[in-house]
C-alpha cells in the first residue's frame, strides 16, 4: 500500500491544555477557540472530558453545534460512565471521536489503577467496544506508554484494535522519553500494527523534548501529532501545535512530502487568542509565536536582515500571520465600516449585535487611548465580548490615596437594573476593591491567582489583568478579566468577570446568596 504522506493534528487545548494550572476556560471561551482551531485546520479538536464535569459535558455539546468540518472529539476514562457520557456529550457532532484510554505501565498499572495487566487488557477493550456503538471513529491510548513494556504494548494494541479501535495513541504521559527511544518505540509499534490502524503520539514537554520526540515519532511512522496551542498542558505542557507544524514545514527537505491540513496563517491569531483567553502568555523567547521570535535586536543582525531577510530568518513572519509592525489601526475618529473592515482582516466573524457591543468598547477605549493596535482590538473581543451574562456590571469606582492613609475603595455596581454603591478598606487598594465587591454582591472569593501585564506599545497600553478566583469551595476556580488603561479598574472587571462566569455556571434559581455553597 503506498504510503500516506498526510499527518493529522490532532488538538488538546481545549482538553489537557485546559489542565495548565490556572487556564481554566468557560464554555463562551471555549467556543470561541473550538471555532479558531477549526479555521486553523486542526483534523481533532479533543474538546475536552465529558465525564469531569456539567461544564465540560456542556462545552463539548456546543462544540458539536458550531464545528462541522473538524472531527470533535471527548476524553473518556475505560469505564463505561465516562464513554456513555462522551457519546452523548458528541451526540450531535458532524464528526465524532471518542478518546478512551487506561495506563499501561507497571507503576501505573500497580500503585494508581492496583489491577493486573489482564485486568486492564479486558477494561480496554470494553471500553472499545462500548465507544464504538457510539461512533466509528474510536481511539484508544496507552497511558504512560513511555514508560510501558513492549510486549504488553503490543499485547494490548493487538486486543483494542480487534475491538474496533482505529487510532492507537502513544503517549509519553511523564515527559521522559528521548527523541531516538521515542522515535524507537513508535517504529517498533508501527511495524507491529500495519495498517490496522493509525499510530499516534501524545508528547509531554517535562524534559523539553516534546517537539523533538513528536518529529521523530513522524519520522518513524506516527500519523497522528497530539498538541497543543502555546505548548499548554499538565505540567510542563505538551508539544506545541505551531512548533511541530512549522519544523515540518520549514525542514521540508527532511519531511518529504508531508503535509497537514494547517492554515498557518492562522497560528499567530490562534495562539494570541489562547493568550487572551487563558491569560497565559508565551515566554517572549518562545519558538515561532513568542514576542521576540520575529525580532532582531543586535544591529549586525538587523543590517543581515535588511540586506537579505534569510540572512536571520528561516521562516517568514507572515507565514504564521504576523504582520511584521503590529500595526495602528484605527484611532477615535474611525467609524463603524473601518472597524468592522479590520475585525474582519483578523479574522473575527461576529454577529450584528456582538459587532454592536464591540464597536461601543472600542470608541471608549479609543477615547482614552491615541493609538489602538491589532493586538488591543484582539484582546477587546477576547476578553470583552462575551456571551456569559452580567449579573454584576461595574459603574464606577473610586480609589483614596494610600501613600498616606488606610487603602480603600468606594464601587458602584449595577444589579438588576439598581446601581448599588459601598466602600471598603483592605490591606491594599486591590484587596479594598475585591473586598467591596464581596459586600455588595454577597459573594465572598479567594483570591488564588492575580496578574497583569500590558497588552500592546506605548505609555497608555492597556493594562490587562486576569484573576482567578474561588466564590464556592466545593468548585473550582474561575478566571476574569478585565482590560483598561488603568489597571485598578482592569482589576475591578477582571474579579466582576470571574463573578459573572461563576455565576453563569450556577443553575438560575440559586443566582441568590441562600444557594451559596451548592
Ligand atoms: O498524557 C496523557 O497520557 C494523556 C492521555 C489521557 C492521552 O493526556
Ligand atoms: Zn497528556
Amino acid at each position: 500500500m503506498k504510503e500516506s504522506k498526510r499527518i493529522y493534528i490532532f488538538d488538546t487545548t481545549l482538553r489537557d491544555g485546559e489542565q495548565s494550572p490556572g487556564a481554566s476556560m468557560n464554555t463562551e471561551e471555549k467556543i470561541k477557540i473550538a471555532i479558531q482551531l477549526q479555521k486553523l485546520g486542526v483534523d481533532i479538536i479533543e474538546a475536552g472530558f465529558a465525564a469531569a464535569s456539567p461544564g465540560d459535558f456542556d462545552a463539548i455539546r456546543r462544540i458539536c453545534e458550531v464545528v462541522d468540518k473538524s472531527t470533535v472529539c471527548s476524553l473518556a476514562r475505560a469505564v463505561e460512565r465516562d464513554i456513555v457520557q462522551a457519546g452523548e456529550a458528541l451526540a450531535h457532532a458532524n464528526h465524532k471521536r471518542i478518546h478512551t484510554f487506561i495506563a499501561t505501565s507497571p507503576i501505573h498499572m500497580e500503585h494508581k489503577l492496583k489491577m493486573r495487566p489482564d485486568e486492564v487488557i479486558r477494561r480496554a477493550v470494553e471500553a472499545v467496544k462500548l465507544a464504538k456503538t457510539f461512533t466509528d471513529d474510536v481511539e484508544f491510548s496507552c497511558e504512560d506508554a513511555g514508560r510501558s513494556e513492549m510486549p504488553f504494548l503490543k499485547e494490548i494494541l493487538d486486543a483494542v484494535i480487534e475491538a474496533g479501535a482505529t487510532t492507537l495513541n502513544i503517549p509519553d504521559t511523564v515527559g521522559y522519553r528521548l527523541p531516538q527511544e521515542m522515535g524507537a518505540m513508535v517504529k517498533e509499534l508501527y511495524e507491529h500494527v500495519g495498517e490496522r490502524a493509525i499510530i499516534s503520539v501524545h508528547c509531554h514537554n517535562d524534559l523539553g523534548l516534546a517537539v523533538a520526540n513528536s518529529l521523530f515519532s513522524v519520522m518513524n511512522g506516527a500519523k497522528q501529532i497530539e498538541c497543543t496551542i502555546n505548548g499548554l498542558g499538565e505540567r510542563a505542557g505538551n508539544a506545541a501545535l505551531e512548533e511541530v507544524v512549522m519544523a515540518m514545514r520549514t525542514r521540508s527537505d527532511i519531511f518529504e512530502g508531508i503535509e497537514t491540513g494547517i492554515n498557518t496563517k492562522e497560528i499567530y491569531p490562534t495562539s494570541r487568542l489562547v493568550a487572551a483567553i487563558t491569560g497565559i502568555e508565551p515566554q517572549p523567547n518562545k519558538a515561532i509565536v513568542g514576542k521576540n521570535a520575529f525580532a532582531h535586536e543586535s544591529g549586525i543582525h538587523q543590517d543581515g536582515v535588511l540586506k537579505c531577510q534569510e540572512t536571520y530568518e528561516i521562516m517568514r513572519a507572515e507565514d504564521i500571520g504576523l504582520e511584521k509592525n503590529n500595526r495602528i489601526v484605527l484611532g477615535k475618529h474611525s467609524g463603524r465600516h473601518a472597524f468592522k473592515e479590520r475585525l474582519e482582516a483578523l479574522g473575527f466573524d461576529l454577529s450584528p449585535e456582538d459587532m454592536n457591543r464591540a464597536f461601543e468598547r472600542f470608541k471608549v477605549l479609543a477615547d482614552k487611548k491615541k493609538e489602538i493596535f491589532d493586538d488591543d482590538i484582539r484582546m477587546l473581543i477576547a476578553n470583552e465580548i462575551t456571551n456569559i451574562p452580567q449579573t454584576y456590571e461595574l459603574v464606577g469606582l473610586q480609589i483614596a490615596d494610600c501613600s498616606s492613609g488606610v487603602p480603600s475603595a468606594a464601587v458602584t455596581i449595577r444589579h438588576n437594573g439598581e446601581e448599588i454603591t459601598d466602600a471598603g478598606i483592605g490591606d491594599g487598594t486591590i484587596d479594598a476593591i475585591f473586598k467591596t465587591i464581596d459586600r455588595i454582591s454577597g459573594h465572598s472569593g479567594i483570591l488564588k491567582d492575580y496578574r497583569v501585564e500590558a497588552v500592546s506599545q506605548g505609555k497608555d497600553a492597556l493594562a490587562k489583568v486576569v484573576v482567578n478566583v474561588q466564590f464556592d469551595e466545593s468548585k473550582s476556580a474561575v478566571i476574569g478579566h478585565g482590560l483598561s488603561i488603568d489597571t485598578m479598574l482592569a482589576s475591578a472587571k477582571a474579579y466582576i468577570g470571574a463573578l459573572n462566569s461563576y455565576l453563569s455556571m450556577l443553575p438560575s434559581d440559586c443566582q441568590i446568596e441562600s444557594c451559596e455553597g451548592i
